[in-house]
């Protein structure tokens, strides 16, 4: 077991570095578990790297958890790196701003960690740098576009002992634990699981357009590797800067096929196709279907996953499928509900609504029956149980705050680099297995970094 020097022997930053630095070992400790108080200050100095949409979406987050402070944020746009600095000042946190990263680390001496939310293809060189820098790194997904990338960063916070979290943020999400711990773990509600099926659908949505008198000369967006303002704007759809929707959004959603069936896939099939946008301009494509195999420990799985750009019918979700019943999850809990199948025993789940790991079906008003408007070979929809009410269930505090605490000693990452990674291998297989226009399989060596 490591042991924990106190804050006074040590200066806090060092304290908090030392602390990480022994990663899950310390986090696993039962004398520092979830909950506890260690006799340190919790105050943690941070920064903001890469101030857009999702990088304004954690500040957001952030600075509502107590002892946070900004002291930084850096941007190579000064339009969003003002936004980004007037919000702070709103917020009474002192900071500094900066266009290149490079010139952050260099000046910022007292930062305890970053906030990584720059386009997927930056992320290995600054996660790498901000690791040997000594930081401790929140890394949004995709982890990097390449696996090279991803290799470099799982490479890099072994060897300085820093903590690196890659934003799969449902790993924190206590609606996802409650179903993976105790629905599908304790309880086994669904039975065997047999079927996956998810997917993320999303309306059409033309290109992203800039604000007039914001644009970026031609010598800053080639020095950070963007051909042209609107390329910069556009980078998920760009080969080499994303990975397209299914690393973009299908991520998110196979590490949780992976985590709930607590195994990794044995092969890929799938299919992507331009329906909609031009190859010209969205060079990924733009409808991608794909079908992982599993063997779980409870026996073999097949997954579906799709992700439509162009209609979005149904939204996102994923569906686990047992012989017992189904269960639907995703981050709006009002998609959530767990479905017995029909010969369940009258009653049965009944006993998990008592144990308080369900909520009883809302009584529906019975409808009048209509003869022969129903087709006798038709099932009668199963009734949907509720998850229970879990108390906030913000997107990305969870995720935010489960980091800090493992630089605090007092968690453990729910999402570190080798799991990202994992994921990373799962879901860029898939566009080899478009290119391709075959099955491909994953070996186990593939998933270790
Ligand atoms: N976890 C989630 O649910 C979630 C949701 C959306 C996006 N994301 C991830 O967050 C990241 C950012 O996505 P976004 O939607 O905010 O994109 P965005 O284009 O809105 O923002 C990217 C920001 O990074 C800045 N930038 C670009 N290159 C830079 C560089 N070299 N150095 C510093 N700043 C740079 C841009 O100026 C821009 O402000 C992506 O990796 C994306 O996959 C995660």
């Amino acid at each position: 077991m490591v042991k924990v020097r106190t804050q006074t022997a040590l200066g806090r930053r060092q304290f908090l570095r030392s602390t990480a630095a022994a990663g899950a070992a310390i986090a696993l400790s039962p004398m520092i578990a979830r909950g506890s108080s260690a006799s340190k200050s919790d105050d943690l100095n941070i920064a903001l790297l890469g101030a857009g949409e999702q990088g304004m979406t954690l500040l957001e987050a952030a600075i509502q958890i107590p002892a946070i402070h900004f002291a930084a944020v850096c941007d190579i746009w000064p339009y969003h790196l003002k936004w980004a600095s007037g919000r702070l000042r709103a917020y009474r946190h002192k900071h500094s701003t900066y266009a290149d990263y490079r010139d952050m680390l260099a000046a910022e001496k007292d930062l305890d960690a970053v906030l990584i939310a720059t386009p997927d293809f930056w992320h290995s060189e600054q996660a790498v740098a901000c690791l040997e820098a000594g930081l401790n790194v929140y890394c949004e997904k995709e982890m990097s576009n390449t696996l090279d990338g991803a290799r470099k960063m799982v490479a890099a916070a072994r060897r300085t002992g820093r903590l690196l979290q890659i934003g799969h943020q449902r790993r924190s999400n206590p609606n996802y634990i409650h179903c993976h711990d105790t629905l599908l773990g304790k309880a086994r509600i669904l039975g065997r699981i047999t079927t996956v099926n998810g997917q993320w659908n999303r309306a059409a949505k033309g290109f992203n357009g800039c604000p007039r008198g914001q644009e970026m000369d031609a010598a800053t967006l080639g020095k950070y590797g963007y051909e042209s303002m609107e390329q910069f704007l556009n980078w998920r759809w760009c080969k080499g800067l994303g990975g397209g929707p299914m690393v973009d959004l299908g991520s998110h959603q196979i590490d949780v096929y992976n985590w709930f069936l607590g195994a990794l896939p044995r092969c890929v099939t799938a299919h992507g196709a331009h329906n909609f946008f031009d190859k010209a301009t969205h060079q990924w494509p733009d409808n991608v279907m794909a079908i992982y195999e599993y063997d779980t420990p409870t026996g073999p799985v097949s997954a579906f996953y799709q992700t439509i750009a162009t209609n979005s019918c149904n939204g996102y979700y994923e569906a686990f499928m047992g012989n017992e019943g189904t269960l639907v999850i995703s981050e709006p809990a009002h998609r959530c509900g767990v479905y017995p199948e029909p010969y369940n025993p009258a009653g049965h789940w009944d006993n998990w609504v008592r144990a308080g790991y369900l909520d009883a079906p809302k009584k529906q008003p019975e409808k009048p029956k209509i003869p022969g408007a129903v087709d006798a070979r038709e099932s009668v929809p199963p009734p949907k149980y509720l998850l229970p009410e879990i108390p906030a269930n913000l997107y990305h505090q969870g995720h935010l705050r489960n980091f800090f605490n493992a630089i605090r000693g007092k968690e453990k990452l729910t999402c570190p680099a080798d799991i990202g990674y994992e994921t990373a291998v799962c879901v860029l297989k898939v566009n080899q297995a478009i290119e391709a226009g075959e099955k491909l399989s994953f070996t186990p060596d593939e998933f270790k970094a």
